[in-house]
């Protein structure tokens, strides 16, 4: 359980929209406010026919917001403050309708327009029949959503009000509480902040001719992840990406590149830096001579492609020089006695550390969503259990923070 007494004197912006677990977002405002949370309620029109606007204005001891074209709320707060007075936005409970709404980009309602217009983070705990949200339409959206970086928490499994058995009941009060605390609590943690880093990420595409080029199988998924878990924790981080099927993640800034020479100019223009995560698969090589013109069946059999190497921009990067981030960080996608190639590779690239892995077919690294990693230092190798990349990302930027943390203690 998160320790509450972060909570003491912030401020949430509370979206009620209409669903039967409305009542519970009663019982939240008096949690928080019993921790010290001022507490702003907007109230959809829905949301008005499952609790009383007398019962959360009483609750918050605030007006209730609840018209985009009310005189008197315009000419009071104005919608627009009412999105950047808080610290947090929560919508509790969240209904299919409003999240699909959210993923839209509607302003049809005062509580649309406020999430639409805010500056801050937004926390939902969605509620609705089981198969409400198991449509692919809601699945969708939210996905959508996360991928913008909105929080959520729930929907739990249960019993609905209307009596079907599965997940879309709202998350407790209580374990609202507890995320809204968890949120702060990382939203204070920032032993990155002021620190810049790079991370390169994804495949690279390298043409053969205009309509053709050489790939591999990276689905940049762990890159992402890393680039997202370094800002996390305060560091302000440009990722470098090659061609994936992943959004742009919330809180970075993105360099779009397709080939191994883009990515390295990107890195150098990124420059400088304090740490560098190199977790893209860069071609090693490329077609000598790709020009613009398509290579054509005439008869003559197959043409002969040349190979020509493209740099190493995890060798360029470490190079020793005023440039040099303080901390590179390798990866080395193994099939096969990866611990002593790792360990090789970490010497021959000249960078600090090498995350190791093993890419053999089976182990679905590629494009899954688990990793098996061994973190090799000058010092020694760690081992880490088989986790979700999204894990082994904060686990790296943890070991990130620390190294800093460890060299400030050290000077
Ligand atoms: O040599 P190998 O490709 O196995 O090395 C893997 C590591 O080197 C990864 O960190 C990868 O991002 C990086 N690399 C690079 N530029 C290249 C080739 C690999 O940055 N041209």
């Amino acid at each position: 359980m998160a320790d509450h007494a972060i909570l003491a004197g912030k401020r949430v912006l509370l979206v009620i929209a209409g669903g039967i677990a409305a009542y519970k977002s009663l019982e939240l405002i008096r949690r928080l406010r019993e921790r010290g949370v001022t507490v702003r309620a907007v109230l959809t029109e829905a949301g008005a026919r499952f609790v009383t606007p007398l019962s959360v204005q009483a609750l918050t001891e605030d007006t209730v917001y609840q018209d985009l074209w009310s005189l008197t709320d315009e000419s009071e707060m104005g919608h627009i403050r009412l999105s950047r007075e808080a610290d947090l936005l929560v919508v509790a409970p969240a209904t299919a309708n409003l999240l699909a709404r959210m993923a839209a980009g509607m302003a049809d309602d005062l509580a649309a327009t406020v999430l639409l217009a805010t500056d801050k983070p937004v926390l939902v705990a969605p509620a609705m029949n089981v198969r409400m949200w198991q449509n692919a339409a809601t699945r969708a959206n939210m996905a959508l959503l996360e991928s913008r970086g909105l929080l959520r928490i729930g929907p739990n499994d249960g019993v609905m009000a209307c009596n079907e058995y599965g997940p879309g009941r709202m998350a407790e009060p209580m374990e609202i509480v507890d995320a809204i605390a968890g949120f702060f609590a990382e939203a204070a943690y920032r032993p990155l902040a002021g620190r810049r880093a790079i991370v390169t990420s994804g495949p690279t595409h390298e043409p053969i001719d205009p309509v053709r080029y050489i790939a591999n199988r990276s689905s940049g998924k762990q890159g992402h992840a890393i680039a997202v878990a370094l800002a996390k924790l305060g560091a302000a981080v440009t990722l470098v990406s090659g061609p994936t099927r992943l959004p742009d993640p919330a809180g970075c800034t993105v360099a779009h590149i397709e080939t191994a020479r883009e990515m390295l100019a990107a890195c150098e223009a990124a420059l400088p830096a304090d740490i560098a995560v190199c977790a893209a698969a860069v071609a090693d090589w490329r077609v000598e001579g790709a020009g613009d013109r398509k290579l054509k069946k005439d008869g003559g059999g197959p043409p002969a492609l040349t190979l020509t190497e493209n740099p190493d921009i995890l060798a360029t990067l470490s190079r020793p020089g005023e440039r040099r981030p303080a901390l590179v960080v390798g990866f080395a996608a193994e099939t096969g006695d990866v611990l002593a190639y790792a360990t090789a590779k970490r010497a021959r690239k000249g960078c600090d550390w090498i995350v190791a892995n093993d890419v053999s077919p089976g182990t679905g690294t590629f494009g899954g969503s688990d990793n098996t990693v061994h973190l090799i230092r000058a010092d020694g190798v760690e081992s880490w259990p088989t986790m979700a990349k999204d894990a082994v990302a904060a686990r790296l930027a943890e070991a990130v923070a620390e190294h800093f943390n460890a060299n400030l203690k050290a000077k």
